[in-house]
């Protein structure tokens, strides 16, 4: 077998996707990748914990304590490449990146949003979804470009809004589509099945949930 790519996990909340993705790998001999590192910019976020419990190396760092977030992102870059990190999953890692970590890793940052974008990017999302009156919500995997929420579309999948849906009945059917469609989305991305043509984007042979 190839050797397994090596992902840092970024999230600054409750970690369910970055744990999604992790045992979906641990759990499979044949995984194309290994969640090798968690970068956490919360101190006590519950992402540290499923870490820890997960035994995958954590990564917490204090952007504050930096000058400019270029600063703080040429030291994470420095870690990524010390650790042998082949791309970045970003799993609600509540940043705007800049060119210092684009530049590093071009093309190799992925993002989840609980949304079909581009309706109802930045924080909310879903409470975005039902103040508006939306009908379908769901869930976009995506690039990272410099913007917000803004790069080309991996892969989306929508779910019908009920007429009684409150964020706490939705945000649970949204996360469990997340939890599904990340771990397939890099694993494709991890057996460089996924290609980039302007926005375009084609997952070749699909994305496979087994
Ligand atoms: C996820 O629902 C993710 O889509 C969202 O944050 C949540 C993190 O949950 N991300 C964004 O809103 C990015 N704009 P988790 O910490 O349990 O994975």
């Amino acid at each position: 077998m190839a050797q397994r790519k090596r992902i840092a996990v970024f999230a600054s909340g409750s970690g369910s996707n970055f744990e999604a993705v992790a045992t979906a790998a641990a759990g499979d001999a044949d995984s194309p990748y290994e969640v090798a590192l968690l970068v956490c910019d919360k101190p006590g976020a519950r992402a540290i914990e499923r870490a820890e419990r997960l035994g995958v190396p954590v990564l917490a760092v204090r952007p504050k304590q930096y000058d400019s977030r270029e600063a703080y992102e040429a030291d994470v870059v420095r870690e990524l490449r010390e650790r042998g990190i082949d791309f970045v999953v970003l799993a609600g890692y509540m940043r705007l990146i800049t060119a210092t970590l684009l530049d590093a890793f071009p093309n190799r940052i992925l993002n989840i949003h609980p949304s079909l974008l581009p309706a109802f990017p930045g924080l909310h999302a879903v409470e975005q979804a039902l103040a508006y009156g939306a009908k379908v919500a769901g869930v976009t995997v995506h690039y990272v470009d410099g913007g917000m929420d803004s790069g080309a579309i991996i892969a989306q999948e929508a779910i019908p809004v009920r007429s009684d849906d409150t964020p706490e009945t939705l945000f649970p059917r949204v996360q469990a589509i997340e939890h599904r469609l990340y771990p397939a989305v890099v694993r494709a991305f991890a057996e460089n099945r996924i290609r980039l043509d302007g926005r375009r984007v084609t997952i070749e042979g699909g994305l496979r949930f087994d």
